[in-house]
């Protein structure tokens, strides 16, 4: 069998294009609009240059941390995706991975396996919530995630329901019936070695949302999700100081932006907040995460967890946001390449490169530990930071 190992991230995205089909792969890409936030979120990292030294260089190095009263190996957490029909074991695998390298799980609403599937994955399970369903179903859901053993909660406030995209947007079916499968094939059949890992499993991706379903009921359609959430009001900050005020653990605001925005998460009691514009799938043109971090953590970041979420291809990218004043970084689109081709190891090689690049960066920067990272040690050019919101 071929080597299924890659050694950066960009080979395994280049692997997913061929492994995956079409349809897939474009959900994975995602983007917004022009895709300008989805472009620059990438690029700024790349606008960042580090300050290294020579020597005095320390022979062991530590990269843990703690996030959401959680223990992590390295500064990074998998950010909650709801993409299915990449793998079969879909995020049971990802689950194993982090549970394997030490970091936590951030689970989809989305998703299409159940939180008490993943949680016996990985106990330090996340579970992410859309403002969607109406209290009533938002006390069913946060019930069922303290009694599935879920440690903390992601709620994701960016999504403008934008639905078009210049590149064109992937065809997602309602439902796997017999008719869609018929429409998809030619897709399904120039991926065979994809196809067959459904086949050899007896296992056709639904497209069912497990974590959506009213207690007792059948999971809703991915659309049928989608739909409720959608013809919801959106939530004032009393709607979200409410939704804190339910759950009596680590709770977490993604998807923030502006320093007026993050005051007011840290003032509701949030434990961390997430700084991030969805990886570019939301309202297109918000400046990349990385350039609003800095602003965002000096302001708050003393009372709350700060983590970056948003363009992280690399371990450099890891250390440039620790250096901005980020706890840790959430990872989105990199995992996924890495589960498209390899499953479970895919997520772990991924994780991998990760930690080989974050401790090539502490090395070269002659730091012993993750903490002592700072601004000094990054070329930040004029202009770069973005500050939003300050009074
Ligand atoms: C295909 C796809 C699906 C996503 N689904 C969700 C989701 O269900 N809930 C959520 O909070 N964020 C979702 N996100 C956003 C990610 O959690 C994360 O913010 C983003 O991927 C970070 O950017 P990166 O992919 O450059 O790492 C999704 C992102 C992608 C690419």
């Amino acid at each position: 069998m071929a080597n299924k190992w890659f050694e950066t991230v960009a080979v395994a995205q280049r692997r997913a294009e061929k492994r995956v089909p079409s349809s897939v792969y474009n959900a994975i890409i995602g983007g917004a609009e022009k895709g300008l936030s989805l472009a620059s979120n990438q690029r700024s990292f790349d606008d960042l240059g580090f300050a290294p030294h020579v020597a005095g260089l320390p022979a062991e190095r530590s990269m843990a941390t703690r996030v959401m009263g959680l223990d992590l190996s390295m500064p990074v957490i998998i950010s909650p995706t709801g993409v299915q029909a990449v793998h079969p074991e879909g995020e049971v695998a990802v689950a194993r991975a982090a549970t394997n390298r030490g970091l936590p799980m951030g689970l989809s609403s989305f998703a299409s396996r159940s939180m008490e599937e993943v949680v016996a994955a990985n106990p330090n399970t996340l579970f992410q919530m859309y403002w969607s369903g109406g209290r009533d179903v938002m006390v069913q859901r946060l019930e069922r995630a303290r009694a599935a053993g879920v440690k903390g909660i992601i709620l994701t406030l960016d999504w403008t329901f934008s639905n078009g995209r210049d590149w064109g947007s992937p065809f997602i079916p309602e439902k796997m019936n017999l008719r869609t499968m018929i429409k998809l094939s030619p897709q399904a059949l120039s991926r065979p070695r994809w196809f067959w890992s459904y086949l050899r499993l007896l296992d056709i991706p639904d497209l069912t949302t497990p974590n959506m379903a009213a207690p007792g009921a059948a999971p809703p359609t991915f659309f049928g999700a989608y739909y409720e959430w959608m013809t919801m009001p959106p939530p004032s900050w009393d709607d979200i100081a409410w939704l804190r005020s339910q759950w009596d653990g680590p709770f977490m605001v993604k998807g923030v932006c502006r320093v007026d925005d993050a005051k007011r998460v840290r003032d509701l009691g949030a434990t961390a907040l997430s700084v991030s514009n969805h990886g570019g799938n939301n309202l297109d043109g918000t400046p990349s995460p990385i350039r609003a971090l800095p602003a965002i953590a000096e302001a708050v970041g003393s009372e709350v967890e700060v983590v970056l979420d948003g363009g992280v291809r690399r371990g450099s990218d890891v250390v440039k946001a620790v250096a901005l004043g980020a706890r840790a970084v959430m990872i989105g689109r990199a995992y996924l390449w890495g589960l498209a081709v390899n499953g479970q190891a895919g997520v772990e090689n991924v994780l991998d490169i990760l930690r080989g690049g974050i401790d090539a960066c502490m090395l070269g920067l002659a730091k012993s530990d993750i903490s002592e990272l700072g601004p000094d040690d990054l070329v930040i050019p004029p202009g770069f930071l973005v500050t939003l919101g300050a009074d």
